[in-house]
Order: C-alpha cells, then structure tokens, then sequence
C-alpha cells in the first residue's frame, strides 16, 4: 500500500530500461529503413506492401521449399492472383534494381541474404548482397 505507486512507476521504468536494446532495434529494423528504390510503373507488390516489408523473407523460405521441395511451381497470392514461384523471374522482374532495392535496405538493417551468390540478380549488378 505505502509508497505503491512509486514502487509500479520504478518497475514500469526498469522493465523499460532491461528491455531497451530490443526494442531499440526493433525500431531501426522498421522505421529508420532507408529509402528502396521501388518499382516504376507498378503500384502494388504481390502482397500488402506493409506485409511484404515484415514477411518477405518467411515467403521466399516458403516459395523455395514450394519449389525445390515440393514441386509446386504457382504461388496464389492473398487476392487470388496466380503468379510463377522465382525469385528471378518475379520478385527481380518489378524490383530490377536489387542493389537500390535489396541491399540498401540490408546494409542498414545489417543483414546480408547470401542469394545472389547463386541466384542471377538483374543485369547481374549484384555486390553479393
Ligand atoms: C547454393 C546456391 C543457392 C543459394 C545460396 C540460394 N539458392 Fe535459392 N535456389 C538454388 C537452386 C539450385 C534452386 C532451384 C532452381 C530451379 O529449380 O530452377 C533454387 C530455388 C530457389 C527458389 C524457387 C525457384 C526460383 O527460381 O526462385 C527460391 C524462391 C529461392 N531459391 C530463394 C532463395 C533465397 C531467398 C536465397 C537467399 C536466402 C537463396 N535462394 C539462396 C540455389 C541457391
Ligand atoms: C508486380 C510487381 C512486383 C512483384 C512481382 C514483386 N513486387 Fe515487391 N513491390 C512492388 C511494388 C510496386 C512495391 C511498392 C508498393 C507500395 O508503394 O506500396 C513493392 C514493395 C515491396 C517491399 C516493401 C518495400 C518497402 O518500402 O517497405 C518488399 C520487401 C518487396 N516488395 C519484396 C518483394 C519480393 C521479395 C518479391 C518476390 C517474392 C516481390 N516484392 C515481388 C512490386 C512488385
Ligand atoms: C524495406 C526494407 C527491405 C527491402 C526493400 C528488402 N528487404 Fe529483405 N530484409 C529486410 C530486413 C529488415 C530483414 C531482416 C529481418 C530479420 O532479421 O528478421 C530482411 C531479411 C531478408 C532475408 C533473410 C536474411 C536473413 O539473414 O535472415 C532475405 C532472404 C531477404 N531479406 C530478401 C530480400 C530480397 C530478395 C529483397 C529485394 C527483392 C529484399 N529482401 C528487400 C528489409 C528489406
């Protein structure tokens, strides 16, 4: 009772400050993302674009199993779009520039898919990134 409030506002602080680099990062994996050049001409990606920013690598990890595992070339998307399963010939056809696309977003998120060392990135501009 004596002194409760207190006592909550210091636990609320602390549990704040122990958990302060995660969701620092957090925030500089999703808001201080830098500028991806995005595809001209074409308004939508093959999902929600808020959903393809969180989720495009659990889909490519889907796609690659889809298609080397299970022998399902065709993804059906959420609107019910039917589209073939290649990193190359789909994702790279709209994002054709994988150096201002992929990677500049990666270098600040500091990660580095190691893809383009065997798949063909457009025009072959890949850094391996
Ligand atoms: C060691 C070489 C290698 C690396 C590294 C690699 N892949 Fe692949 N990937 C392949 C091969 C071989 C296939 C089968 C190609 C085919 O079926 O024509 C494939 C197929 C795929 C497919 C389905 C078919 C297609 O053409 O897109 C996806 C999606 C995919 N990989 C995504 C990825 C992603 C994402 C990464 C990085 C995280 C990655 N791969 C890294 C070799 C590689
Ligand atoms: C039909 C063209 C098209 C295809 C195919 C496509 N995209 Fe997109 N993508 C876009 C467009 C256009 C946007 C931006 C949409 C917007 O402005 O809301 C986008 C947005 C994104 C974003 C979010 C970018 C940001 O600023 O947050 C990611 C990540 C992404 N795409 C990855 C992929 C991957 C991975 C694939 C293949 C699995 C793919 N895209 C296939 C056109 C495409
Ligand atoms: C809007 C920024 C953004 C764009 C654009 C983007 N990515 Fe990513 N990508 C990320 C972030 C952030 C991560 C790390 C997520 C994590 O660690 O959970 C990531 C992770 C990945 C991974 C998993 C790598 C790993 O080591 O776990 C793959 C594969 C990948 N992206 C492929 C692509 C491809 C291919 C493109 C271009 C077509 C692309 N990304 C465009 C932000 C982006």
């Amino acid at each position: 009772m004596y002194h409760q409030k207190q006592i909550v506002t210091g636990l609320v602080i602390f549990v704040l400050l122990l958990t302060f680099p995660f969701w620092f990062s957090l925030g500089q994996a999703s808001y201080e993302s830098p500028d991806p050049k995005l595809p001209e001409g074409e308004e939508q990606c093959i999902e929600p674009t808020q959903w393809m920013r969180a989720n495009h690598m659990e889909l490519l990890n889907q796609w690659r199993d889809m298609s080397v595992r299970q022998d399902k070339p065709v993804y059906v998307n959420s609107a019910g779009r039917k589209m073939e399963i290649s990193l190359q010939k789909t994702c790279m056809d709209c994002h054709t520039n994988q150096a201002e696309f992929c990677t500049v977003c990666h270098d600040t998120a500091a990660v580095s898919p190691y893809c383009w060392t065997c798949h063909i990135a457009p025009e072959e501009v890949s850094n391996g990134q």
